[in-house]
């Protein structure tokens, strides 16, 4: 614990953009936990944090921070570029220290599992930033499903489409997503790696074999040579199929999640709705329902077509779409900061596990494969594959 006794100690390593725009004010907004060191290359960013974040200690340098503040930390959040993540997540790890790691957990599939393996031996908790997890919106329908009211899913299609520039030139840091040698992949491991996750996690069952194309279709190479687009078809152990596709060409963002079981549909957005998806969350269940027995998170969040005493007529329920508008607050963030405090006070296993997230990154790896042999690629990979234009770094 930290020096103010029962509050989790909390470390940053980079605190580009989405350090800033998310996990230090969540950090700052969460009761039990503190800030206590902030670290980044760029001296400048590294201290301004610290000052605006009220940090007790500044660093460029991540082992030192580790070294120099570890009586004072409990737990390190890595939100520095993908390449770094596996020599900084293996070195939290063996400080004894517990971690979230931003998305994409690694870039290759050793990565992933090299940084899952570390924490295991240290046993330390190892949750990553998949923060779409942490919308309600997705977190009730995953509900909806456990309470069987779409039956049996067999089939699902997440999407997030968002051009690169609008992150890049508006909150971006660095360049370094415009760079494969650093990130690997775009659409298929920056966006992607949030589409994948979640579709997996709604369909409740891992990937047991993966085709895809990740491509850089549409912008110029002397912009960016990374993908940006990605389609990628999944067959899942329990027999269903998903369907992933991102790119990075679009200036409106969208996200979307759906959901078929044979008894219903489920569909999500998150961020942003547009007039084709309306609502966060949207339920057709064939199932009857009397009014008082529909579950609770349809009952007390859905706004009905029709006016409300109609529901009261007919025996069952009229079977028709229900639109669901969450409360926006507390922010997915703060939901993902407060998760991870209580796994750390309850030992709980977070919700978004480091064999998740090295999952999500065989994936990713596994798309890169199928377009090097054409065809379907089975999980898990039995050696690492490296994204074409990547370069590890074999620190460690
Ligand atoms: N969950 C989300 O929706 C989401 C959104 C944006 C970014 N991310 C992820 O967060 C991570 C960071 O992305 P970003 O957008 O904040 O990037 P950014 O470019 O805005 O910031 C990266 C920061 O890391 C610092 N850095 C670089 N190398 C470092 C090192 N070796 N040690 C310490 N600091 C280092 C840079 O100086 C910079 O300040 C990536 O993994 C990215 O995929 C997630």
């Amino acid at each position: 614990m930290s020096q103010q006794i029962g509050k989790i100690g909390m470390g940053v390593i980079g605190c580009g953009s989405i350090a800033e725009i998310a996990h230090l004010p969540s950090i700052d907004r969460t009761p039990g936990v503190e800030l206590i060191a902030t670290c980044d290359t760029d001296e400048a960013r590294a201290r301004e944090a610290a000052e605006k974040w009220g940090a007790h200690a500044w660093h460029t340098d991540y082992e030192k921070m580790l070294d120099e503040q570890h009586n004072n930390l409990d737990a390190v959040i890595i939100a520095s570029p993908p390449n770094v993540h596996c020599e900084q997540g293996v070195a939290v790890a063996e400080a004894k220290l517990h971690l979230i790691v931003e998305k994409p957990l690694a870039v290759t599939n050793r990565e992933a599992w090299d940084i899952v393996e570390a924490c295991k031996k240290a046993g330390v908790k190892l949750m990553v930033g998949c923060d779409r997890r942490f919308w309600l919106q997705n977190q009730w329908a995953k509900q909806l499903v456990e309470d069987d009211v779409i039956g049996k899913v067999m089939m699902g299609r997440a999407t997030m489409h968002e051009h690169v520039r609008f992150y890049q030139d508006n909150f971006a840091k660095t360049d370094f997503r415009l760079k494969p040698e650093i990130v690997g992949g775009s659409a298929v491991s920056d966006t992607g790696a949030h589409a994948i996750d979640l579709l997996i996690w709604l369909l409740g069952s891992r990937v047991k074999r993966v085709v895809g194309v990740a491509k850089r279709n549409v912008l110029p190479e002397s912009y960016s040579k990374a993908d940006d687009t990605a389609v990628i078809m999944m067959e899942h152990e329990n027999g269903a199929f998903g369907y992933v596709s991102c790119n990075r060409f679009t200036p409106a963002v969208s996200q979307f999640t759906e959901l078929y079981g044979d008894e219903g549909t489920i569909m999500t957005t998150s961020d942003a709705t547009n007039p084709y998806q309306t609502a966060p969350l949207a339920v057709f269940t064939n199932r009857d329902y009397e009014h008082n027995k529909i579950p609770e998170i349809i009952r007390k969040y859905r706004w009905p077509q029709i006016f409300w005493a109609e529901d009261l007529m007919t025996h069952p329920v009229q079977k028709r779409w229900v639109s669901i508008y969450p409360p926006r607050e507390p922010n997915n963030y703060d939901r993902l900061c407060q998760h991870f405090l209580d796994c750390l006070i309850n030992d709980k296993k977070p919700l978004v596990s480091g064999e998740d997230g090295a999952h999500a990154i065989e994936v990713m790896c596994g798309v890169f494969k199928s377009m090097e042999t054409g065809g379907w690629v089975e999980l898990p990979l039995k050696e690492e594959v490296i994204p074409p234009l990547y370069k590890p770094r074999r620190k460690r």
